[in-house]
């Protein structure tokens, strides 16, 4: 397989692991390494920054079409996301951001701004992209494409347990009914909705370990790539 121009698609709902497993198949392809949700963060941050109303299309356009992207490539092919020349970090990781990314990303020219720079990058290449719309509107054609899901439970689980791996207070049942309304909008939107496309390999990780989940891709990889 050649792998040094691959694109490989992965798609599906928040916290199924789709960063691990993006990560270990770009360390072993030698690709980079892309969430594109961190793109709708930065716009939700800046949206929440810039005090515009989160619903307000035009205004959250106004915002997008100004934001300045840079991609660095980091050692572990990970393409860390800057926005105006800013690395926001651990910033953009909390559920007020998540949920301001989950509201502005519906917004169909908020986020065709957003589809048109990464589509740029998918057709260069040698990437691995996780998203929501990574195989049915970035890359249809990309060779390979994954749609991981498991149940909104053992993905709450999850989240408990890395929070409180790091220390920080974790409440499952909010955390469950954020997954759950977060599942909701990013499902039921008009414009590029979460859904599996038709040639992508499904992988139900709800009773897989990371680390099962990972060793099954890198199979499937194997045999499926041409
Ligand atoms: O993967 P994440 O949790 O960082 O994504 C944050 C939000 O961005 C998510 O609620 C939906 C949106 N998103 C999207 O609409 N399309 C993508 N390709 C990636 C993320």
């Amino acid at each position: 397989m050649k792998t040094n121009k691959l694109l490989i698609a992965i798609d599906g709902p928040a916290g199924v692991g789709k960063t691990s497993v993006g990560k270990a198949l770009a360390l072993k392809y030698g690709l980079g390494f892309l969430s594109t949700g961190i793109m709708y963060r930065c716009l939700g941050w800046k949206a929440l920054n810039s005090k515009v109303n989160l619903q307000d299309e035009e205004q959250v356009y106004q915002v997008a079409k100004n934001i300045v992207w840079d991609f660095e490539k980091e050692e572990d092919s990970n393409l860390r996301v800057l926005i105006d020349g800013q690395y926001l970090g651990d910033s953009l990781l909390s559920e007020e951001v998540a949920r301001a990314a989950s509201i502005t990303s519906a917004l169909p020219k908020a986020r065709a701004v957003i589809t048109e720079k990464q589509k740029a990058l998918a057709l260069e290449g040698g990437i691995v992209m996780e998203g929501r719309d990574i195989g049915t509107v970035i890359a249809p054609k990309a060779p390979l494409k994954f749609y991981l899901t498991a149940s909104a439970e053992a993905r709450a689980k999850r989240r408990v347990l890395q929070l409180k791996e790091k220390g920080q207070e974790a409440n499952y049942d909010e955390i469950l009914k954020s997954i759950i309304s977060r599942d909701e909008r990013d499902s039921s939107r008009k414009t590029a909705p979460l859904k599996p496309s038709e040639d992508a390999i499904l992988i139900d990780t709800s009773f897989l370990t990371l680390e099962e989940v990972i060793n099954k891709v890198l199979e499937l990889s194997r045999t499926n790539a041409s």
